[in-house]
Order: C-alpha cells, then structure tokens, then sequence
C-alpha cells in the first residue's frame, strides 16, 4: 500500500508551514517543505550568478542542488541557510523561479523522494493539484491578505529584524499575484481539497482541524 500524504497548500504566511510541521510531528511523520526548495534554488542561482529568469541555467541548478535537511536546519553545500532564505528579497526571487516550468519539473522527483513510511505531511502551492495527488487529505490553509502580512510582520519583528507593514501588505499582494496567474502550477484551490481560513484561528486549532480531518482516513 502506498505511504499516507496529507497535502497543505495555500498562499504566504497563511501558517501553513508551522500547521504542517506540527501535524507532522503530531503523527510522527515526515515533513516537506516544498517552498524551501524553490527559495533554495533562488539562492543557489544568485550564488551562482544565474538570473532568475534564465529558465535553463536556474533548472540546471534546482536539479544540481547540494541541500541536507536536518531537523533544525538547511544546509546548502554545507552552509547553514535557514534564515539567508527566508530574506524577502529571496522570497521574491523563489516566487520567480517557481514561474518557469523546467525548474518545476526539475524539483518533482525531489520533492517525491521525501514519500518514506510512516507517512508524509506536505505544504506548498501545487501538492494537491500536481505533486502529490492520491493524498488521503487535502488541505487548502488561507488567511486575508492583511492578517497573513501582519504575522510575517511580527515575525520579523520578534526575530529582531527591521520591517514596515505597508511594504510587506504590497510585496505579499504582489507575490499572491504571481502565484495565481503563473501558467503552470497555479495557487488554487483543489477541487477535492477542504478550505481552512485561518484569518481568525490560532495554530493550535488549525493543527486539531486538519488532524480532525485526516484521522478517519488513517
Ligand atoms: O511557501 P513559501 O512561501 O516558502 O514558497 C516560496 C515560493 O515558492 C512561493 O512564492 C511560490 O511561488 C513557490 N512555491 C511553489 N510551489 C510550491 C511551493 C512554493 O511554486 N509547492
């Protein structure tokens, strides 16, 4: 028999990537972060000095890419970038790689490789639609655009690092934007996918609704 998925997507900040993690670590199996991969190839082709846009050379380096993920930690060719890929600035370049469709294809078996017993829970933009879709349970995690701003907001803040709201609001209009009118792999909702608008619910409560859901399917 196949290894469980559970697949979470939705846009930036809507906390799908905390929700995911948890459930994960709730029913003891593996997690991917898919988003990790795309701002890891952004990262690699800046150090490489690939434009985002040149659709061949920044495939080559997703499918070229030296990551160890470890429980706490990302290493790039033996560098820790846990944080270098979480700037905004990166955060824009992954949404512009995440547009061209070699670097898609590039990442799919990677990204299918982290389907290892006991189970797996994924979070990304196309899990359900493209990556993995026999999933037991789909999950599409939103928020309004203004409370998901205000968290990455925070987020920042409490991690000592400066930033504006206003800025931050037009930067996640902009990338939601892109996710949703790229031509491949679109943020959507799944049509077999349920909705779980976190506008106005903790973490706590998102991680007990998709565990609610998925566990008669176990
Ligand atoms: O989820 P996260 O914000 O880390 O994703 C970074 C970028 O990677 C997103 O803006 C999106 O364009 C892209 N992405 C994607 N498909 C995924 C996960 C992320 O296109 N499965």
């Amino acid at each position: 028999q196949a290894v469980p998925v559970i697949d979470i997507d939705g846009p930036s900040a809507s906390g799908k990537g905390t929700v995911a993690a948890r459930v994960a670590a709730a029913l003891g199996w593996n997690y991917l972060d898919s988003g990790a991969l795309y701002r890891l190839t952004a990262l690699a082709a800046q150090r490489a000095g690939v434009a985002w846009n040149d659709e061949p050379r920044v495939a080559a380096v997703a499918a070229g890419l030296d990551v160890v993920f470890g429980v706490d930690s990302i290493l790039l060719a033996g560098e820790e970038v846990g944080e270098a890929i979480r700037s905004e600035e990166i955060s824009s370049g992954a949404s512009q790689v995440a547009a061209l469709p070699a670097v898609r294809t590039a990442l799919l078996f990677r990204q299918r490789a982290f389907r290892r017993a006991p189970g797996l829970v994924a979070d990304g933009r196309d899990m359900a639609s493209v990556v993995f879709t026999d999933a037991v349970s789909k999950v599409f995690l939103t928020a309004s655009v203004e409370a998901r701003a205000e968290r990455r907001y925070k987020q920042l803040i409490s991690k000592g690092i400066a930033a504006k709201l206003q800025p931050l609001l037009q930067e996640m209009r902009e990338r939601d934007e892109r996710d949703r009118g790229r031509s491949v792999a679109p943020l959507l909702q799944s049509a077999d996918a349920r909705l779980l608008d976190t506008t106005e619910l903790s973490i706590e409560a998102a991680v007990a609704q998709v565990l609610a859901w998925a566990r008669p399917l176990l």
